[in-house]
């Protein structure tokens, strides 16, 4: 039987970041992957090819309405969207393949097949061509499947997840959205900019549940203007398509009709025929594992990472928690800072923050300081033509220390890492307030903010 030091079970963010810090540790490592694409969902179907269609729905819809105020004139503008999907696809599978090459060059032994734990130190890969390896660490990492809901018929074509909406050959001429998270919004956002009419139903009263409330409602907003439609407080009690289009029935209103419905209503660890019962790995009411601070599960030797633990569901999460899981196990000690992870949503305007929100600042008592600019007072925004948004930052009203930033914005994603080391630093809003930021940048939006903190901003 095959032996190593340590077995990954599944090669997404989390899963193959933590195979490589482990050779880099000098460890034997292998890691079993049941799809031919190493990456996961995240570098397959999810984080990557949707960011893809967002840029390239994003140059659309500049052309098609935008363009002329920058004095650019075109004659006709159309959509090429079998080459918008494959250049998807080619964006892909480079990125697929380059976790390859990080394999190859740390010396991962991939394993191609289905990852099942049969006792502690041993995994059975089935597939093609099954076996039986061995090894002192399993580390699980298999992230996460899109959540059924009752009455809603999943069939693949007409009603179905993200994986299949990013992938439509043509564009919908109505699309409704269930749900009005991270995937609903972003994939709403790219459809619409495509031409199609999307109405979003959403449980709740607000959008993007576990955001900022005050920067969820301008989000909103914002989104509405653009012609996104949103019922929100609906119910959806069922969806299916009945050979011609798709009906979506609500409590209590009319059923609507569509061509396409995605479903985004969340996600859930996936423990598919992973044999966690067999091996009495606990978990928590809602399929999560519980581990430790080092990761370790209930079971000696055996691991969990990423989407399959408690937590937000996002790559750069699993990827921390990867290093930290394999430094744990080498070094006997390490740690994530769960407070310093940043959420986007890459809608357009974008949609970032890190930190506690003021709803939470609020509950807890935490006496607070705000600044708040916004993208309209700053030249750069202006000169992009992408001036709607602001920033938020959330300061200790005594010691001045940043407990949150919230932002909407052009390219609030990346601004956000100013703040994500901020935070890391135990920065107060002072220390961004007297740090000089180029100009003109998109950035000078967090030094004014951080300036409003003791409402000193210059350029408002
Ligand atoms: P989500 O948890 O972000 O949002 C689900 C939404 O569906 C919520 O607003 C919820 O209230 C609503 N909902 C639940 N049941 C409903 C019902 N019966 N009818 C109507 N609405 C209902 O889940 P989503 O968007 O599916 O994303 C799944 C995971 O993937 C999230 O944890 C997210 O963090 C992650 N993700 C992250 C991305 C990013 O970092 N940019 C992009 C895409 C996904």
């Amino acid at each position: 039987m095959p032996t190593h030091d340590l077995v990954v079970i599944g090669a997404g963010p989390g899963g193959y970041v933590a195979a490589i810090r482990a050779a880099q540790l000098g460890l034997n490592v292998a890691c079993v992957e049941e799809e031919q694409a190493l990456g996961g969902t995240c570098l397959r179907v999810g984080c990557i090819p949707s960011k893809a269609m967002l840029e390239a729905s994003e140059l659309y819809s500049m052309a098609r309405s935008h363009l002329a105020e920058f004095g650019v004139t075109m004659t006709a503008v159309s959509l090429d969207l079998p080459t918008m999907l494959k250049r998807k696809d080619g964006i892909v599978s480079q990125l697929t393949k380059g976790v390859e090459g990080l394999f190859r060059k740390n010396k991962v032994t991939r394993y191609f097949g289905h990852g099942r734990i049969k006792a502690a130190g041993v995994v059975a890969v089935e597939g093609k061509e099954p076996q039986e390896i061995q090894a002192k660490h399993i580390v699980i990492a298999t992230g996460s499947k899109s959540s059924p809901l009752n009455g809603v018929e999943l069939d693949g074509t007409h009603v179905v997840t993200s994986t299949e909406a990013l992938s439509f050959t043509e564009v919908p001429k109505h699309l409704v959205v269930i749900g009005a998270g991270y995937i609903g919004l972003e994939m709403g956002c790219v459809w619409k900019r495509l031409g199609a009419k999307v109405t979003v139903l959403e449980f709740l009263d607000r959008i993007l549940p576990g955001m900022d409330s005050e920067m969820a409602a301008e989000a909103q907003k914002v989104f509405t203007k653009q012609g996104l439609e949103f019922k929100l407080g609906t119910r959806v009690t069922s969806a299916k398509y009945d050979g011609q289009k798709c009906i979506v029935e609500c409590g209590g209103s009319e059923p609507i009709h569509a061509d396409k419905v995605l479903l985004s209503v969340g996600r859930y660890p996936n423990a598919d025929n992973l044999g966690l019962d067999v091996v009495h790995v606990a978990r928590d009411s809602r399929g999560r594992v519980q581990v430790d601070q080092l990761f370790r599960t209930t079971i000696p030797g055996i691991y969990a990472i990423g989407d399959m633990i408690g937590g937000p569901m996002l790559a750069h999460k699993a990827e921390e928690e990867g290093v930290a899981c394999i430094e744990g196990i080498v070094h006997g000690h390490c740690h994530v800072n769960y407070d310093a992870i940043p959420g986007v949503v890459y809608t357009d305007p974008e949609i970032a923050s890190v930190g506690k929100t003021e709803d939470q600042l609020k509950e807890a008592n935490v006496p607070y300081k705000k600044g708040v600019f916004p993208f309209m007072a700053n030249g750069r925004a202006k000169a992009l033509g992408q001036t709607e948004g602001r920033v938020k930052m959330l300061a200790h009203a005594q010691t001045d220390r940043i407990l949150g930033v919230h932002i909407i914005g052009p390219r609030a994603g990346d601004l956000i890492a100013e703040a994500v080391v901020a935070l890391e630093f135990g920065a107060s809003s002072e220390d961004i307030a007297r740090s000089s930021h180029a100009h003109p940048t998109l950035a000078e939006v967090m030094k004014e903010a951080a300036l409003n903190v003791d409402g000193r901003a210059i350029h408002m």
